[in-house]
């Protein structure tokens, strides 16, 4: 073993976390190394928000992530926050906007996010290794020892930064989760979050020669959770904002609700476009709310009434009213991890320090990024979560 290298650091994950991990502990004097089997660090973040990456969000706090433990995120959310972020962005000259709801997207490029942190890399001493396949890790008296595609590797601390299952083609692994088990850390059932919904097949053919309509919703979860945003359908079934963000709250077998005139009361509008064209139809009144075509193809498939304004009876009206404040899907499922944007569960947080991201019952051992049993709501909050954890393994390691 006399060519067994040592690293005080080793990450095992050059993704979002594993860069702000690495830069972290590089700038206190720690010897890292970094190591990914991709060829490419930071692919994730190279193709996020279309190629702009949505870095962060400026109303990120705890309540915008799910957890078992809600509190879990509170620690290394409030000592990296997304102003800390926002200042190494602004140090780096990169532009920025606020695109909606708080989300800050660069002005150029998700590349501009990758240099600025493989930057603070290089300054802060980082080593970095791609195209390394871990093959085994074994815990030392003191640290850990890594067999690896390209030899031997100790370090004292060990931080898995290895992602979650979302996106295979993009190099999405379980390495993370069986290393979790190994060390006998519990790993919560893990599935797609921020992910489509998929019709079942009577809804399918009603609504698949819609896709590309989008239009503005409020989408309520069984469990009571609420967003308003876009809802956008699909050859497959239902996507847009809104439909990823409840994707996260939904479980199968639940329905989903989606008020389709939010902001609308629908009797007073009916009196109030009634009293003005009775003869319009209600298909063309409520054109002027909604996309066309989604309105002709409720005709269509019989959910609205050809007929026009003056010959619709009160029951009827109550019973539109409900038809469009709470528009019932039951979906088929998700497109699951091909498409999905996070992984939901993880490793149980119960098993790790708040503060540190360290395994209680490992010393030494660490998990950060979407790994762990966190998930943010979509909207720059999951690489939020990659750089606080990250930081704060990176000051702990
Ligand atoms: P990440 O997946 O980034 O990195 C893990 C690293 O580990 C990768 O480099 C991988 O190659 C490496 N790895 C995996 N298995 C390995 C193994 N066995 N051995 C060695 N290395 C291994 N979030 C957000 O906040 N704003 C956004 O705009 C978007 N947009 C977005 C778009 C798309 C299409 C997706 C799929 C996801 C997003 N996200 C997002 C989510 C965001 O990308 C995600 O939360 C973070 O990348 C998670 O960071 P991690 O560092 O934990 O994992």
């Amino acid at each position: 073993m006399s060519d067994c290298k040592h690293h005080q650091v080793i990450i095992i994950g050059a993704g979002a976390a594993g860069l702000m991990c690495a830069l972290t502990a590089g700038y206190r004097g720690r010897d890292v190394l970094l190591l990914d089997n991709a060829k490419q660090l930071g692919r994730k973040i190279l193709i996020s928000g279309g190629g702009r990456c949505n870095f962060t969000n400026l109303q990120t706090q705890p309540s915008a992530y799910l957890c078992a433990n809600p509190h879990f995120v509170k620690s290394a959310l409030a000592r990296y926050t997304q102003w800390d972020f926002i200042d190494m962005v602004e140090r780096h000259g990169i532009a920025y906007h606020e695109k909606t709801l708080g989300q800050l997207f660069c002005d150029e490029s998700a590349k501009d996010i990758v240099q600025m942190l493989t930057t603070e890399c290089d300054w802060a001493g980082v080593k970095t290794q791609l195209r390394t396949e871990i093959l085994a890790i074994s815990k030392e008296d003191s640290g850990f020892l890594l067999h690896t595609s390209e030899g031997d590797y100790r370090c004292d601390s060990l931080v898995i930064a290895s992602g979650g299952l979302s996106m295979p083609k993009l190099g999405a692994t379980p390495f993370g989760f069986k290393v979790a088990q190994q060390f006998g850390l519990p790993v919560l059932p893990t599935s797609a979050g921020l992910v489509p919904f998929t019709l079942q097949p009577e809804d399918k053919a009603k609504f698949e020669c819609l896709a590309g309509i989008s239009l503005p919703v409020t989408v309520t979860a069984a469990c009571g959770q609420v967003f308003s945003e876009a809802l956008l359908f699909t050859h497959r079934g239902l996507s847009g904002p809104a439909v990823l963000q409840i994707s996260s709250f939904w479980r199968p077998g639940e329905t989903v609700s989606f008020d389709l005139l939010p902001g609308i009361n629908f009797v007073d509008w009916y009196k109030t476009i009634n009293a003005e064209s009775p003869k319009l139809s209600i298909k063309n009144a409520l054109s002027r709310l909604l996309p066309k075509r989604f309105v002709e193809r409720l005709v269509e498939i019989g959910e609205l009434p050809d007929k026009t304004l003056n010959q619709l009876g009160k029951g009827e009206i109550e019973a539109l009213a409900s038809y469009f404040a709470s528009w019932q899907i039951a979906p088929g499922g998700t497109e699951g991890y091909r498409t999905a944007e996070v992984t939901l569960g993880g490793v149980d947080t119960d098993a790790l320090s708040s503060k540190t991201m360290e395994a209680k019952a490992c010393p030494g051992l660490y998990f950060i990024g979407e790994v762990v049993d966190v998930t943010g709501w979509l909207g720059g909050y999951n690489f939020q979560w990659a750089w606080s954890s990250g930081h704060a393994a990176g000051e702990a390691v």
